[in-house]
């Protein structure tokens, strides 16, 4: 089908992300953190048209910090989406203009709708791929500057075996 493209994310490109610099560093840079596939019936910028994706990331954490998506706002940032989770467990960090941040929590079923100007990301708390949908504007673009280090205000760790979502002040 036109339009249909897919992606791989490794471990090696998501330097920055993670919390414990020493743990990265010790795990194989080809190791792949989630992949995804989506369709773009339209050229990217095209005003009124949408993309329509699906994100599937592994199990695994670096150190204590489960896998998680590199995280974006929208290149232009009034623009919103949905997210549906169809498999397995997660949560979707979300941080809006004023530096609050939150989390919604990821199961089948769960639907999500992400505003304009606020930041997302999805972390996978379980033990299988987690996969969920996305649709989004295809005029949208992703701005990923503000994922690196301070850039969610939050992270979420796997503490006494069970996931915790951390405000930080990294
Ligand atoms: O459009 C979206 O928000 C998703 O399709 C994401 O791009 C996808 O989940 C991968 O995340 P990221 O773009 O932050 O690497
Ligand atoms: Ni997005």
């Amino acid at each position: 089908m036109p339009g249909l493209r897919s992606s791989e994310k490794k471990l090696g490109q998501l330097s920055g992300i993670f919390r414990d610099a020493q743990a990265f560093r010790g795990m194989d840079p080809d190791t792949i953190v989630y992949r995804v596939w989506w369709w773009e019936p339209v050229p990217g910028g095209t005003e009124g048209g949408l993309f329509w994706g699906l994100t599937e990331i592994q199990p695994g954490s670096v150190g204590d910090e489960y896998y998680m998506t590199h995280g974006h706002r929208h290149a232009v940032l009034d623009r919103a989406e949905f997210y549906g989770t169809t498999v397995g467990e997660g949560m979707l960090v979300l941080r809006d203009e004023s530096g609050r941040s939150w989390f919604e929590a990821m199961k089948p079923g769960s639907l999500h709708y992400i505003s304009g100007r606020v930041a997302h990301r999805v972390v996978n708390t379980g033990d299988v791929p987690l996969r969920f949908v996305a649709c989004w504007p295809s005029d949208a673009g992703h701005d990923y500057q503000i994922a690196g280090g301070k850039g969610f205000g939050a992270r979420v760790l796997r503490q006494n075996g069970k996931p915790s979502f951390t405000l930080t002040e990294e």
